[in-house]
């Protein structure tokens, strides 16, 4: 099973001096040597964190799977054709949400959707599509052309007890569904060191997709270290 690290966290707290620290590309390049086997960024119409830089810098150094998180639009369709990630994951966006708040919604934007598989698969890029926990949107997902999906965990993540298993064998019903049709099974969002391992047991996931709580991580366990050099510097001087 994959494991594809979203590092737009880092670069939200880059954006929050709008300076150049702390670098996502360097970020990215750390998860690699950790073990990661993709990097996730989504590249918003706001450019809130990840921005046009770090796409193409990302493009140019990252040995494994690069997927770009988008919109359908026309603006991030041109990006995606000429940046060519190795995937894109179609995902709904809105300017005032603090993060994807669910997944795609087939029935309205489907043929803005397959429009968009068609002019990205024509590029050689693999497209993915973000959904809830829905066997119709896994049939959907396959007759507008996606390679893959990529379920949305979040109510997953937020349930407790009976509600998170009843959520997990929703999410788990959406994957072999996918599975049963040829598409990659990909699951995502809110998933962290205490919920992950239900997802780890399975056989029929292709990657999970995991950003919010390994960035939240790093930060801690790297703390101490970043206080020790500082403290060495000023003792010296
Ligand atoms: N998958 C998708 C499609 C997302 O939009 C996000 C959040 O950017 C993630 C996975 C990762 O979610 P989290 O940051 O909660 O791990």
């Amino acid at each position: 099973m994959l494991l594809c690290v979203n590092v737009d966290h880092v670069a939200t707290v880059r954006q929050a001096r709008l300076g150049s620290d702390p670098d996502p590309v360097m970020a990215a390049t750390l998860a690699i040597l950790g073990g990661a086997d993709g990097i996730t960024i989504h590249l918003r119409e706001d450019r809130r964190h990840i921005n046009d830089r770090d796409l193409d810098v990302l493009r140019n150094v990252v040995p494994v799977e690069l997927n770009l998180e988008m919109g359908a639009t026309e603006e991030m369709i041109r990006i995606a054709s000429r940046s060519l990630p190795d995937l894109v994951t179609l995902v709904p966006e809105k300017r005032l949400e603090l993060t994807t708040e669910g997944g795609l919604n087939l029935n309205s934007s489907r043929n803005r959707l397959q429009k968009a598989i068609r002019v990205l698969k024509a590029k050689g890029i693999k497209t993915s599509l973000f959904i809830n926990p829905s066997l119709d949107d896994v049939d959907i997902s396959k007759e507008i052309g996606a390679d893959m999906i990529e379920v949305h965990t979040g109510c997953y993540a937020n349930a407790k007890g009976d509600m998170q298993e009843r959520e997990l064998v929703k999410v788990m019903k959406t994957v072999n569904r996918a599975v049963a049709l040829g598409l990659g099974a990909n699951v995502g969002h809110g998933l962290n060191y205490h919920n992950v391992s239900r997802f780890a047991e399975t056989d029929s996931i292709r990657g999970l997709y995991i950003g919010h709580s390994i960035v939240s991580r790093a930060v801690l366990i790297g703390m101490e270290r970043a206080v020790r050099e500082m403290k060495a510097l000023v003792r010296r001087s």
